[in-house]
């Protein structure tokens, strides 16, 4: 759908009905943009490609918060902000100690991040540079956070935050004890640029319609975190690892595999699009990637998966692949878990969204759609003792 063909409603029109909010333009946003169409993905004016290519994450976190890309002196300052948040309060570290090892590292990040809010003192200031300030805390945090719990949940003491390094190389030092070498630290760098803004996806919508009650970023950030969990949403990433492994250990043909689950009427995790109707973007750019990253470790065969997987798709359904299908065997090549393979995309879309909440509370409007009631009318009621 092109700029020029929405049409502003009027209290005089009557309401619409759209299914899942299908093509509803709900709000007016300058930080990304998709072109299902083309393919085409653009945030504040730079395309993905150019800034997978030449930006780094904190990069991309400034220009989506400032609406241009940082100088030098700017980058230096909001990287020096980011180290100096990292450490996580003393309690939140105690919740990641009592948490079950098996809970689900996704409700244990919306936990955290819920909990980070009792110990901030601006939790519920609403100046936007207290906003900002909260913006960066909880970006900063985010990565200490899913890597102190991977680290508990192993038998394994967490491992403090550096002062210095990207937040790619310390969430990965954290995560792992050791330093990245320097193709994993980029390769994951740019995995973070690629999933840090998506227009109005199901999480960002959720961050946007708690922050429209005029509600707190500690309420706003876990209820997307919450969304995102969805196997139709982030939870996706972990879904296509656990369909390539089960594929690997069955000895099973790819293509044959996905025909069968197809005849079953089951999706396909990783493909489909709400928006786009034609490649992913960011799955092209992650498929070279994690041919590169195959290449070099001399295991191809996450790689072969996929692209089967991808041709029988295309061959079967007409369908193309979305940002969760190569991100999966991409961190999976990294050496990380799967199931921290969501928590890794909030980590990048905490960017979006609290971006998407400091324009949101710069000229807000309560989020109040409504719903077609369809249930009974005129019914009497009949006394409890009666009933
Ligand atoms: N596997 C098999 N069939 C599919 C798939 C899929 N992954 N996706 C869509 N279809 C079919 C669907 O069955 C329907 O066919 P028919 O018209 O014959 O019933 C047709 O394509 C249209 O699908 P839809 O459900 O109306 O499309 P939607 O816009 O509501 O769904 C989607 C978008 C992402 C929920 C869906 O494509 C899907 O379930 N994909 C799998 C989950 C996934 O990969 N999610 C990640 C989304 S992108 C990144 C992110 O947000 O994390």
């Amino acid at each position: 759908m092109a700029d020029q063909d929405v049409r502003e409603l009027t209290s005089d029109d009557p309401p619409v009905k759209a299914r899942g909010l299908e093509g509803v333009v709900a709000l007016e946003s300058s930080l990304s943009f998709i072109d299902g169409q083309k393919g085409e993905l653009i945030y504040r004016g730079y395309d993905i490609h150019d800034l997978a290519e030449g930006a780094s994450f904190e990069e991309v976190v400034y220009l989506l918060a400032n609406g241009s890309l940082p100088t030098e002196d700017e980058l230096a300052g909001l990287r020096q902000e980011l180290r100096s948040e990292r450490t996580l309060p003393d309690p939140v570290l105690d919740l990641l100690r009592n948490a079950p090892d098996d809970a689900h590292p996704m409700a244990v990040l919306r936990t955290a991040v819920s909990a980070l809010g009792l110990y901030d003192d601006e939790a519920d200031v609403m100046e936007e540079a207290a906003n900002r300030r909260k913006a960066v805390r909880i970006l900063a945090q985010i990565p200490t956070i899913i890597a102190s719990f991977d680290r508990i949940r192993k038998g394994l003491d967490p491992v403090a935050p550096l002062d210095e390094g990207t937040m790619a190389h310390n969430f990965l030092y954290m995560l792992n004890g050791e330093e990245p070498g320097e193709a994993a630290e980029r390769i994951f760098d740019v995995c973070l640029v690629l999933h840090a803004d998506h227009g109005l996806n199901a999480s960002t919508f959720t961050s946007r319609v708690i922050g429209s009650t005029l509600s707190d970023m500690y309420s706003a950030i876990p209820g997307a975190i919450g969304a995102l969990k969805g196997p139709l949403h982030g939870g996706a990433n972990r879904e296509v690892m656990r369909m390539l492994l089960e594929i690997d250990e069955q000895g099973a043909d790819p293509a044959e595999y996905v025909k069968e689950r197809l005849a079953q009427g089951e999706r396909v995790m990783g493909f489909g699009h709400r928006v786009y109707k034609t490649m992913d973007p960011r799955a092209a750019i992650l498929r070279d990637l994690v041919k590169e990253l195959s290449e070099e470790a001399g295991e191809m065969k996450w790689y072969e998966y996929s692209m089967a997987i991808l041709d029988t798709m295309r061959d079967e359904k007409g369908i193309d692949p979305n940002v969760d299908f190569f991100s999966a065997s991409t961190y999976y090549q990294l050496g990380l878990d799967p199931d921290l393979f969501t928590p890794i995309f909030a980590l990048s879309r905490t960017a979006g969204w609290t971006s998407h909440l400091l324009e949101q509370w710069a000229d807000n409007r309560l989020i109040r759609p409504r719903a077609q009631y369809v249930g009974d009318r005129n019914r009497s009621f009949v006394p409890l003792q009666e009933r």
